[in-house]
């Protein structure tokens, strides 16, 4: 049993055994679309989630000088913040379970111990929340994410249970990680305008962002699972706050290879572009929801108008986000699909749901408010393990 422990390999441990997919329980990981009947999700937990330190990449994106207090201190969430996000995580299991979904749930990791690395050291790290930003599953394959931020280094901790799980399991389960960037200052723009520092920096990062410039540098390819939308054979990959062109060009050639077409998508009207999933929203193989406040550039729309897609404009309530959140009133977007039908919206979305149902689909109000303080909503504290249905392309 040298080095093994007691894995007991799914294949035969022969060098030159033929291969054999039709030994274990194949295709436990499998999922090609946002909208394919689901039947396998992780749900994150806020369980000693922290709030990061200052590093650059954080800074960036707190919204003014007063948010920027209310984040000075580094650490563990309030205890009452996580016993809120864990409720309300409980209602959104159940939700999905009495849908026939499998739930999965990531180890409890302490967020809240410093680290450091040869390049750089931080306070404390993040959460297990938010797995839609670590995990990118494209069919059989889940690829961690790079990440970006300090610290969110070691956020894969938290999933790895799951995925030697999925590996001993699903003899068909690829397992592979982006290159993991040092993180080191070269990957920063130190000069970066930032709201939490005061002044005028709204029209800078306007017309910065219109130029696709953003916090990181091209130093080293970076990227979050958040910032792609997996169409079939196609995937559509955000240029933003986490996922910078080099980061995109690696997700390019890793799935040009496996016969993907992979895309590149900017939103030059937001100024702190950081996933994909308020921004192209897709619900079935013929409807995409963009958001009307900071759409795509004016080839997408087109592009999927020629291609017989239905575009829809989302709307918001308005509502205010937690204090401490980092997102904006169009979470009312970050939807998850149980099948091309069936939807779960945040429970005081009415205008959502009203829209949804006009064309056609079946919003399930679920009440998902207070975990945008960890990082998102329904599409950003999952992440898909299984749905059904194969491979197809939805571009003529
Ligand atoms: N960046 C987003 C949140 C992403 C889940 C927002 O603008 O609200």
């Amino acid at each position: 049993t040298f080095g093994m422990g007691h894995y007991q390999s799914p294949v035969p441990l022969v060098t030159n055994a033929p291969l054999n997919h039709a030994i274990g329980s194949p295709g436990i990981v499998s999922s090609w679309t946002e909208w394919q009947p689901l039947k396998e999700v992780i749900v994150g937990r806020c369980e000693l989630s922290c709030k990061p330190g200052n590093e650059p990449a954080f800074e960036a994106k707190l919204k003014s000088r007063e948010h920027a207090l209310f984040s000075a201190e580094p650490g563990l969430r309030s205890d009452e913040a996580i016993a809120t996000g864990q409720d309300e995580l409980a209602g959104l299991v159940d939700v999905l379970e009495k849908n026939g979904v499998t739930v999965r749930r990531p180890d409890v990791v302490d967020w809240s111990k410093p680290y450091s690395t040869p390049d750089f050291e931080v306070p404390c790290g993040n959460t297990s929340a938010m797995p839609r930003d670590v995990l990118l599953t494209v069919g059989n394959e889940i690829v961690e994410s790079t990440m970006s931020w300090r610290a969110r280094f070691f956020e894969y901790r938290a999933y790895r249970t799951l995925l030697n799980e999925y590996f001993e399991r699903d003899p068909n389960f690829e397992w592979t990680a982006g290159p993991k960037p040092t993180m080191a200052d070269h990957l920063y723009h130190y000069d970066f305008p930032h709201e939490a520092r005061g002044g005028e920096s709204d029209n800078v990062r306007s017309e910065l962002a219109e130029k696709r410039i953003y916090i990181h540098t091209e130093a080293e390819p970076i990227f979050d699972a958040a910032d792609v939308m997996r169409l079939g054979r196609d995937l559509f990959v955000c240029n933003s706050f986490t996922t910078n062109r080099k980061g995109y060009d690696w997700l390019r050639r890793r799935f040009n290879k496996r016969g993907l077409r992979v895309h590149f998508l900017d939103f030059p009207k937001d100024t702190a572009p950081m996933h994909i999933d308020v921004l192209f929203v897709p619900l079935s193989k013929d409807t995409v929801v963009l958001n009307p406040v900071r759409p795509p550039r004016p080839w997408v729309e087109r592009m999927l108008r020629e291609n017989g897609w239905k575009v829809i404009w989302g709307v918001s309530q308005g509502l205010p986000t937690p204090p401490l959140s980092q997102c904006s009133e169009w979470l009312s977007l970050n939807v998850l699909s149980i099948d091309d039908k069936k939807v779960l919206v945040e429970a005081q979305e009415t205008r959502v749901m009203d829209l949804l149902s006009k064309h056609g689909f079946e919003p399930i109000p679920v009440p998902l408010r207070s975990i945008a303080e960890f990082g998102g909503a329904f599409h950003c504290c999952t992440a898909d393990v299984r749905r059904e249905g194969p491979l197809e392309s939805y571009f003529p």
